[in-house]
Order: C-alpha cells, then structure tokens, then sequence
C-alpha cells in the first residue's frame, strides 16, 4: 500500500503570521502545501493570487499543490508555472476543452489535476483519466474552507478508483473540504491517496501535532 499524502490548506492559515505556518508545515510530517486560488467568479469567494503564491513558494519545501477555482483556467497556466506550482488542478465545471488544458498543463512540466464539484458525475472521466495525475473529488461546494464534509463523497471515491483501476491510470484520489480525524481512516480505505485538511489543522491547539497524529492514525 502507498503512502497516504496530507496537504495542509494554507487558506485556513494566518496569514499575518503566513511564514511561521509555512515553516510548520515544512517542519511537520505533512507531504504538501494545498494552496486555494480563487476569482470570485467561479466560487463566490475570492482567497489570494500570485504575489502571496510567490511569497510561500519562497519559502515552501514540499510540493505546491494548486487548486485554481477560476474560470478559464488555460489563460494562468503558464503564470503558475512559473511560479514555482508542481501540481495544477482546473475545475471540470470551468473547462471547456479539458483535454487542451491538461496537455498544456503537463507540457509546463507539472502534474495535472483536475477537480470535480459534488454535483459533478465522475463518468464525466472516463474518457480522459489516463491524461489525469490527480483528481480531487471536492468534499464540500468549493469556495469556504470549514464545511461540513458530504458523506456521498465515499461511494464516489469507489466509483473513481474502479475507473483508474479499470483504465490502468495511475491517477491519485485527493479529497477536499470537511477532513478530519473523523473520517480520514474510511476515506483512505475508500481509496483516497491525497487527504487536503485547512480547519481541522490550523484551528487545533497544535498544528504539528494534529498532523503528526493524523499520519499516525493512516499508517
Ligand atoms: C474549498 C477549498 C478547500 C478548503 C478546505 O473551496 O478548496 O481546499 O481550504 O478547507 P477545510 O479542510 O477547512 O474544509
Ligand atoms: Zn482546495
């Protein structure tokens, strides 16, 4: 069995104390920064944009996972290459021509994901999987970190894994929105290779140790 990834998301951080977070993820047994970009567009919500990204890739030592919730994603790709992101993850919902846009993500040279809403069908896939890196089945509506995780997101877990098992992918399962220490054991036994978590480690008295605990709790 591989090793499930934790993926502290930097949008439940302080951001007035925004290097001193970023040094305890690079400190702690997290695999990867989760950085939430969003346009008030596509998400009613707007987070932050390249100069705060430039800020923490600066000082960031594990892998950049973006997470763009714009829309028409193809016109920033090239930007977030070049600031430093290893994984680039475009919304289905926000993607006319999805397969143009993950080709252009992997010819910058990083991993491509794509995320999927609740409401979103995973058979909607199918056909590209095997041009997919990672898939994050969102957990909650995007936009807000601290939702209540959807429980319809295990049967989808299953359903996704059985198409990357059935097509041969080598596609990861990222799970977004709602994770705790409640649900992080069933969502892995699901098949969920990535799990993203922002409240439930920056709102606890510990943040290291949340996360030391969270690994323990899925080895
Ligand atoms: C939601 C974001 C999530 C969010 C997760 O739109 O994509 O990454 O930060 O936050 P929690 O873990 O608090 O639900
Ligand atoms: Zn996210």
């Amino acid at each position: 069995m591989t090793k499930t990834l934790i993926a502290p998301s930097i949008l439940a951080a302080d951001f007035a104390n925004l290097q001193r977070d970023i040094e305890m993820i690079n400190s702690s047994t997290a695999d990867w920064f989760h950085i939430d970009i969003m346009d008030g567009v596509f998400v009613p919500n707007i987070s932050f944009g390249m100069p705060v990204l430039d800020a923490i890739v600066k000082h960031a030592r594990k892998t950049i996972d973006v997470h763009l919730m714009i829309v028409d994603p193809d016109r920033y790709v090239k930007t977030f290459a070049d600031l430093g992101a290893h994984n680039l993850t475009v919304h289905y919902e926000a993607c006319t021509h999805l397969h143009r846009t993950l080709q252009a993500i992997r010819a910058e040279g990083m991993k491509a994901g794509v995320a999927v809403n609740p409401h979103t069908n995973i058979d909607l896939l199918e056909d590209t999987i095997n041009d997919i890196d990672l898939v994050c089945l969102m957990s909650v509506n995007p936009g807000f970190g601290g939702q209540s995780f959807i429980e319809n997101t295990y049967a989808k877990i299953s359903k996704l894994k059985e198409m990357i098992t059935r097509k041969g992918a080598a596609t990861l399962i990222e799970i977004d929105g709602g994770v705790t220490d409640k649900n992080a054991k069933q969502l892995v036994d699901a098949g969920a290779d990535v799990l993203v978590a922002g409240n439930f480690v920056f709102r606890s008295e510990n943040p290291t140790q949340t996360i030391a605990d969270l690994r323990r709790l899925l080895d």
